[in-house]
């Protein structure tokens, strides 16, 4: 219990962090990240499509999503970055029942991961590579991206720390 405890609230501090990066930071690291400049190509020529976005909403320091036949994380494989309140978290569905969820925050120069090619996140500023997993597949960055816990009822997925 002490530890759940703990890692909630470190999931929530990751989220408000996040949700402040978002809101005042977000310019000013895109900024930094790319030294001033635009962002390089990702992966040396790597050509990164945008993830498709999906809403969650915050309830009780988790991040809820709806997935409907409609949604972009409707389909087994699909990768899509859901945005909230909270923060921004990179969500692959690897089953049917089963979803990965990872920090967008990428573990080089935190810039948010916005990109994906193939089944690999592709951060938009040197270009790091993450698989679903949030293992790093292509540097600069050296360390994984963070995982949630996921939870898939009803129709809900739900994103708890
Ligand atoms: Fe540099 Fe992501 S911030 S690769």
């Amino acid at each position: 219990m002490e530890s759940e405890h703990q890692t909630r609230r470190q999931f929530c501090r990751v989220c408000t962090a996040a949700g402040v990066a978002a809101i005042g930071g977000a310019a000013a690291a895109l900024q930094a990240c790319g030294g001033g400049g635009s962002p390089t190509s990702p992966g040396g020529g790597l050509s990164a499509a945008s993830l498709p976005r999906v809403s969650g909403t915050v309830t009780g320091g988790t991040i809820q999503v709806t997935i409907d036949s409609a949604s972009p994380l409707a389909a087994t494989g699909a990768l899509a970055l859901v945005t909230s309140a909270a923060g921004n978290v990179l969500v692959a569905r690897t089953a049917a029942d089963s979803f990965v969820a990872l920090t967008a925050t990428c573990t080089h120069q935190a810039c948010q991961i916005t990109g994906y090619s193939g089944q690999t996140y592709v951060c938009p500023c040197h270009g790091s590579q993450f698989d679903e997993s949030g293992r790093v597949v292509n540097g600069p960055a050296t360390r994984s991206l963070s995982q949630y816990r996921t939870q898939f009822a009803g129709g809900v997925l739900t994103i708890s720390g």
